[in-house]
């Protein structure tokens, strides 16, 4: 304790210089769960010589909900060198308070699960027309590449009505710089001079330009109705609210918010399933089953327990946003601990996914554990793949559904497997954690 009452926040030891960075670069979930075990929810960490206050365990995923989190937190540092670099005047996940909701209302319908659920069928198009390009049997496929290709794909579709594959290297090239140096800054900023990146941002606004011009012609009645017509509509009836200036970021949104996170998860799951035989022949059944009707409703997705409970393991125990990334707007007290205004947060939300206390035996991949009487996942604080709080991720129904057909997809038509049955999978930490590049499956054969 302290003189005046307050708990003393343990500083987690490191090594000189780099302090903690190597550590949380090679295993970041791995670590802030570490250090939550050794020091509680309260903690500090010194990266590249800077200083940041942790919070984390149950305890803080539940707090970011509450009104004092709302008003303590805020996320503008953290976004403002995309829209800086953008020349645009604010962003969804930068913006907080008021202006985030106003933000959010006009998004919410275009990134909602109606934004999906009637286009199943396209889904499983996009992902087929994927598969037969890339996944030859004999073949190994790059697992990564292969996914953020499918993923921009379907995207592209979705939210703006096309998907015009020849910008998918620019997409992704973007996406990666914007991810690594603009948002969590782990890359300096003098990569922005690098010519690929230049050439590629350059074709992104070309991009952004095209699918704004074509949905234009389009003409407001168009249908399916897509996030990037209320984005139109926005800038035509409120200005104020969607200049100009803001279109670009907005409509190429999905991708910085969905690309990674997506390509990131399914690939994992495609690992995961495959490292468990026994999962594997459920997930087969499952899909056989599925794909076996004359046509996919979102209804079906309710009866594939199997394919679900390995979707929320992968969630579980691959989360691509191991911590949300904040600054404090005052000074407050959390467990005793004081955070001065303007401080660094790292809020570890997913701390609770390794802790026995919620997920007995927490490294196994058990996809059981979600339907009742157990729901693990139901006790309070206790998953957070998707955040908490006000910038909780706004396509969470949307990706859920896009995940679950393309698995199921690619598991009722491919027989896969690891290079050997021994394989255990290559990670990256970069711009999120999840499967490194080098991680491939052999394609065996078709099975459908
Ligand atoms: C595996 C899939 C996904 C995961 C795990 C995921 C996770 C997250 C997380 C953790 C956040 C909050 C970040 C923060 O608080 O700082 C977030 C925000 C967001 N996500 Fe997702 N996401 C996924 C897929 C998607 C997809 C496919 C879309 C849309 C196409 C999407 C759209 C968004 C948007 C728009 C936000 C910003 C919300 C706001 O700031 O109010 N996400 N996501």
């Amino acid at each position: 304790m302290t003189v005046d009452g307050e708990v003393r926040t343990p500083m987690v030891r490191g090594l000189p210089l780099v302090g903690n960075a190597l550590r949380m670069s090679r295993d970041p979930a791995r670590f802030f769960v570490d250090c939550y075990r050794e020091h509680g929810p309260v903690f500090r960490v010194r990266v590249l010589g800077r200083e940041h206050a942790v919070i984390a365990g149950p305890e803080a995923a539940e707090w970011m909900g509450t009104k004092e989190g709302r008003e303590s937190l805020r996320s503008r540092e953290f976004w403002r060198g995309l829209v800086d670099e953008y020349g645009a005047t604010r962003t969804l996940s930068g913006e907080d308070g008021p202006s985030h909701k106003e933000l959010r209302d006009i998004m919410r319908r275009g990134y909602s699960r109606e934004a999906i659920a009637d286009r199943l069928d396209e889904v499983v198009a996009i992902t087929d027309r994927n598969l037969d390009r890339a996944w030859r049997p004999g073949s190994a496929v790059p697992v990564l590449r292969s996914m953020q290709a499918l993923v921009t794909d379907q995207l592209g579709e979705l939210m703006s009505g096309a998907s015009r594959p020849e910008y998918v290297p620019d997409i992704r090239l973007v996406t990666m710089y914007i991810l690594n140096v603009l948002v969590t800054r782990q890359h300096p900023r003098l990569l922005l001079h690098d010519p690929r990146y230049r050439r590629a941002k350059r074709r992104v606004a070309e991009l952004s330009r095209a699918m704004i011009d074509d949905r234009a012609r389009a003409g407001a009645d168009a249908r399916p109705a897509l996030l990037i017509d209320d984005l139109l509509r926005a800038n035509r009836d409120n200005p104020r609210a969607m200049p100009d200036s803001d279109l670009m970021i907005s409509v190429t949104g999905p991708y910085v918010a969905g690309l990674d996170t997506v390509a990131n998860t399914i690939s994992a799951f495609l690992y995961a399933v495959l490292k468990h035989p026994d999962v594997l022949a459920r997930v087969r059944a499952e899909a056989d089953e599925l794909f076996a009707r004359p046509t996919l409703t979102e209804r079906d997705l309710r009866g594939i327990p199997a394919i679900r409970g390995a979707l929320m393991e992968t969630l579980r125990l691959y989360p691509i946003a191991v911590v949300q990334m904040r600054t404090a707007t005052r000074d407050f007290t959390f467990h005793g601990h004081r955070i001065a205004e303007g401080e660094t947060l790292y809020i570890g939300t997913t701390v609770p996914h390794f802790l026995e206390e919620f997920y007995p035996d927490p490294y196994r991949f058990d996809i059981d554990r979600y339907e009742k009487p157990r729901a693990e996942h139901l006790a309070p604080g206790a998953f957070s793949p998707y955040g908490r709080g006000q910038h909780v991720c706004l396509g969470k129904t949307l990706a859920e559904v896009q995940m679950l057909v393309t698995m199921a997809r690619i598991f009722h038509r491919l027989d896969l497997s690891l290079e050997s049955p021994g394989y255990e999978l290559a990670r990256k930490a970069t711009p999120t954690p999840g499967p490194a590049l080098s991680f491939r499956v052999r394609v065996d054969g078709h099975r459908a």
